[in-house]
C-alpha cells in the first residue's frame, strides 16, 4: 500500500444516514435537528418524548414538527418510529407503516432508560404486534438491557440477550431486528452469528471510550449514557465489528442531548450529545483501525440495505486535521456539553460535494 493510501488527506463517501437519534421536541428541536441534518441525509428518530410517540398519528405530528423546525431549504428526512407499550395496536402500526409514516417501532423495556416508563413490561405481551411487524417487514429496534436491579448494570445487555433477545427471535424468526447501540462483545458476536434479519447500530462513543471515562480524575457525567460504556475488551470487540466490513453493523449515534444542568446533577441524565461531530469521530476510529475502506459501508450503505431504502445520491467529504470541539453548544436557549468538548479532532467535516 502506498503512503498516500495508508494515510489519505481526505475521505469522500456517499452521504451517510444516522440510524439512531434523539431530536427531542419544542424550543430546541430545530437546533438539534440542524446538527444532525448538517451531516446526515436521513435519521431514525427515536420516540421517547414525554409523552411518548406511541401511535401513527402522533408520529405524523412529530414528523411535521421536525420538518417545520428544520433550517429553510433543508432536505433532511426524519424516519419516524413508534414507541411500543404493552397496549400497542398492531393495526395502527401496520397502517402507519403502510402510509410511510412509520419506518420502524422501538422496544424499550419499561424503566430501562430516559422516558421509558411506558415501555414494554414483558416482551411476550407484544407477540401479536411482533407477528404483524414480521409479516409486513417492519423492523423492530431494541434497547437491549434487562431492567432487573439484581443484575449488575454492566451485565444488563449480555443478560438481555439470553433472557429476551434470543427467545424473541426464536418466537419470530423472520422479524427484522436492530440491536441498538450495542456495547458488549456478547452483543457483537450474537449479531454476527444471527441471520441476515438481525443487525446492530454502534455509537461513536462506545467505539472511543470505555467505562474508565466516567471516572477519570473524578465523576464525569458527560461520559454517562445507557447502555453504559463497558470494559476495554468490549470496546475493542465493537471496533472490530464496526470496522471489519460486515454489512450487519451500521452507524447510529444515539445522540442524546440533555441541558448541562440536567447532566451535572446529583442524579444526572443518561445521554451523550455527539451530533455536532459524529462523522469525524467515526472517521477517527476507521482511520486508527486502518479500515477506511470499510467506512462508507458502515456509514452510508449497510443501513439503507437493511432497511430496504435507496442509498443517498450525494457525497460528503472529510479532511484530515480537525477543529477543536466547543465547550458548550447552544440549542433553543439551553446549553449542552457536546461529546469530546474541548478536544481537537483528527478529521474535519467539509460538507457535501454535489
Ligand atoms: O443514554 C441514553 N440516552 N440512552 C438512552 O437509551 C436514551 C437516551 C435519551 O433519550 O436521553
Ligand atoms: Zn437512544
Amino acid at each position: 500500500m502506498s503512503a498516500e493510501s495508508a494515510a489519505p488527506a481526505e475521505i469522500v463517501i456517499r452521504q451517510p444516514d444516522d440510524w439512531h437519534v434523539h431530536l427531542r421536541d419544542g424550543a430546541w428541536l430545530g437546533d438539534l435537528a440542524g446538527h444532525t441534518a448538517r451531516q446526515f441525509a436521513r435519521a431514525i428518530v427515536m420516540p421517547n418524548l414525554a409523552p411518548p410517540v406511541t401511535t401513527s398519528a402522533m408520529a405524523a405530528d412529530y414528523r411535521q414538527r421536525i420538518r417545520a423546525a428544520l433550517p429553510a431549504g433543508s432536505t433532511f428526512e426524519p424516519l419516524m418510529t413508534a414507541y411500543l407499550t404493552d397496549h400497542s395496536d398492531p393495526a395502527d402500526l401496520a397502517a402507519g407503516h403502510g402510509d410511510g409514516v412509520l419506518v420502524a417501532a422501538k422496544l424499550y423495556p419499561a424503566h430501562a432508560t430516559t422516558n421509558s416508563a411506558h415501555g414494554v413490561s414483558d416482551a411476550g405481551l407484544i407477540d401479536p404486534v411482533l407477528e404483524t411487524m414480521a409479516r409486513i417487514g417492519m423492523p423492530l429496534l431494541v434497547h437491549g438491557e434487562v431492567t432487573d436491579s439484581a443484575i449488575d448494570i454492566f451485565d444488563r445487555e449480555a443478560v438481555f440477550i439470553e433472557r429476551v433477545m434470543a427467545p424473541l427471535l426464536a418466537r419470530h424468526p423472520g422479524l427484522k431486528v436492530v440491536f441498538e447501540h450495542i456495547t458488549t462483545r456478547e452483543a457483537a458476536l450474537f449479531v454476527a452469528d444471527a441471520g441476515p434479519n438481525v443487525a446492530a447500530t454502534i455509537t461513536p462513543h462506545h467505539l472511543q471510550i470505555n467505562r474508565n471515562a466516567m471516572f477519570a480524575g473524578g465523576i464525569r457525567p458527560h461520559a454517562y449514557c445507557l447502555p453504559v460504556a463497558k470494559r476495554e475488551v468490549h470496546r475493542l470487540a465493537l471496533r472490530a465489528a464496526a470496522t471489519g466490513g460486515s454489512g450487519k453493523f451500521f452507524l447510529g449515534t444515539d445522540t442524546a442531548p440533555h441541558a448541562v444542568e440536567a447532566k451535572e446533577a446529583a442524579c444526572g441524565c443518561a445521554g451523550i450529545f455527539n451530533a455536532p461531530h459524529a462523522l469525524e469521530c467515526y472517521a477517527e476510529v476507521f482511520d486508527e483501525e486502518g479500515a477506511l475502506a470499510h467506512f462508507e459501508g458502515f456509514a452510508s450503505l449497510n443501513g439503507p440495505a437493511f432497511y430496504g431504502l435507496p442509498v443517498n445520491p450525494g457525497r460528503v467529504r472529510l479532511v484530515r486535521g480537525g477543529e477543536r470541539v466547543a465547550e458548550r453548544v447552544a440549542a433553543g436557549g439551553r446549553a449542552i456539553v457536546p461529546y469530546r468538548a474541548g478536544e481537537v479532532l483528527g478529521w474535519r467535516f467539509a460538507g457535501q460535494l454535489d
